[in-house]
């Protein structure tokens, strides 16, 4: 299973329930990688996107406690032992963890790989990733060139578990 995530230098993802930037070629990026790919993600990042609509285009899976949520396109998983039942039918490869940090947090222990795009910059937030670099079991195997937009710069990195654990799916 992957997660992508944007992350600032001090692995800051969100603020007031907002992304910290948009880059045109992250976004570009990020519907490449998830195209046609099952992606999961909670009920709150789901209200960031631009009519709260889902992502055409993916299968999308949705994380909520409410027994009554519907979203149209969706479907909804209300804890994560049902969310991994409805995964068992997908080869791993193909699920996607897209956030926010709540839902990156509860899946990180099944992920074996994360696509990072990580900007060097550091804003006001108050949403968190792990941090993959002071954590031993991840490793980098592969990062870009140095890519920038305005004054903003970042690399897509991509960090490797180095054993794979049962957890994983
Ligand atoms: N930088 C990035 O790449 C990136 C990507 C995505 C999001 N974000 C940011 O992340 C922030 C949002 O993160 P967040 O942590 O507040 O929210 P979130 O993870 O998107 O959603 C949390 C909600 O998901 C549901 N949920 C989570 N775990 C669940 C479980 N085990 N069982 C059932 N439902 C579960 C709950 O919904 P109910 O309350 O309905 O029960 C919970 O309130 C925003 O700032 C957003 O912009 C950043």
């Amino acid at each position: 299973m992957n997660i992508i995530v944007a992350a600032d230098a001090n692995w800051a993802i969100g603020n007031k329930g907002e992304l910290l930037v948009s880059i045109p070629a992250d976004h570009r990026m990020f519907r490449q990688e998830t195209i046609e790919k099952v992606i999961v993600y909670g009920r709150k990042t789901l209200e960031t996107f631009p009519m709260k609509h889902v992502l055409d285009g993916r299968e999308n899976i949705i994380l909520s406690t409410r027994a009554d949520y519907a979203v149209s396109g969706a479907k909804i998983a209300h804890s994560i032992d049902e969310l991994m039942k409805m995964l068992e039918k997908y080869d791993s490869d193909e699920v996607y963890v897209i956030g926010g940090a709540k839902v990156y947090s509860e899946m990180l222990p099944y992920v074996d790989v994360c696509h990072v795009t990580k900007i060097d910059q550091e804003f006001e937030a108050d949403a968190f990733f792990p941090n993959l670099d002071r954590d031993p079991e991840w490793e980098i195997t592969a990062r870009s060139e140095e890519m920038s937009y305005f004054d903003t710069t970042y690399h897509f990195v991509k960090y490797e578990r180095k054993i794979k654990t049962d957890a994983s799916v």
